[in-house]
């Protein structure tokens, strides 16, 4: 038997990403964004409300970076979505997160956090507040790269949230191979 939820926004696995911009001052601000993803090869959409201060930030600016919460830095992540710069303006400060300029874009890299994606706005729509970044250039730590140089998900360790229950969750065990495995049933 299945059980119908009806028109919910529910996704398994949601990222827990954030979204990072400078304001008109150079002062940079972040927050917490779970409605994102990739949408194309080299280009990111995420659905900012319109009153946030990071999307004001991003639509001055036409920059932004997009760090992947990890399991180390939860409090952290949560407290970017809870409080805002509008009313905090050194939120990232209270967080006990430092960010640096990014090498490719007018946009903040949070330190603490191992990877970025650093985006130049291509579009926000005002009614659906889909906002469409185009990806300059991606970051990451030595720390969270495999013995292959490639970003190693298990040492990343990013955090996925749960919309249902609220939960944040880290990811399981690898148990495939993509273009690969299905070929057993070709
Ligand atoms: C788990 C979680 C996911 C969120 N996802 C989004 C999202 O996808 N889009 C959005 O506009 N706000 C989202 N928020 C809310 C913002 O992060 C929150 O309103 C934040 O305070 C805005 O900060 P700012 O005004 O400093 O930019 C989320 C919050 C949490 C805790």
């Amino acid at each position: 038997m299945r059980k119908n939820f009806g028109s919910k926004s529910l996704m398994y696995p949601m990222p827990v990403l954030i979204i990072a911009a400078y304001d008109e001052a150079g002062v940079p601000n972040a927050m917490n964004a779970a409605w994102g993803c990739i949408c194309d090869y080299d280009k990111v959409a995420i659905v900012l409300d319109k009153g946030h201060k990071t999307t004001a930030n991003i639509l001055k600016k036409g920059f932004f970076t997009v760090s992947m919460a990890d399991a180390a830095h939860v409090t952290e992540a949560d407290y970017l979505g809870v409080v805002s710069g509008n009313k905090v303006p050194d939120k990232l400060e209270k967080a006990g997160l430092h960010t640096v300029k990014s090498e490719f874009v007018d946009a903040p890299v949070i330190c603490e956090l191992p990877m970025a994606i650093e985006c130049k706005l291509l579009s926000f729509n005002e009614e659906s507040e889909m906002l469409i970044g185009e990806i300059v250039n991606v970051s990451a730590e030595e720390a969270i790269l495999g013995e292959d140089g490639l970003i190693d998900p298990m040492k990343l360790r990013p955090i996925t949230y749960d919309p249902a229950r609220h939960g944040y969750y880290t990811l399981g065990e690898r148990v495939g191979t993509a273009f690969h495995d299905g070929m057993k049933l070709k």
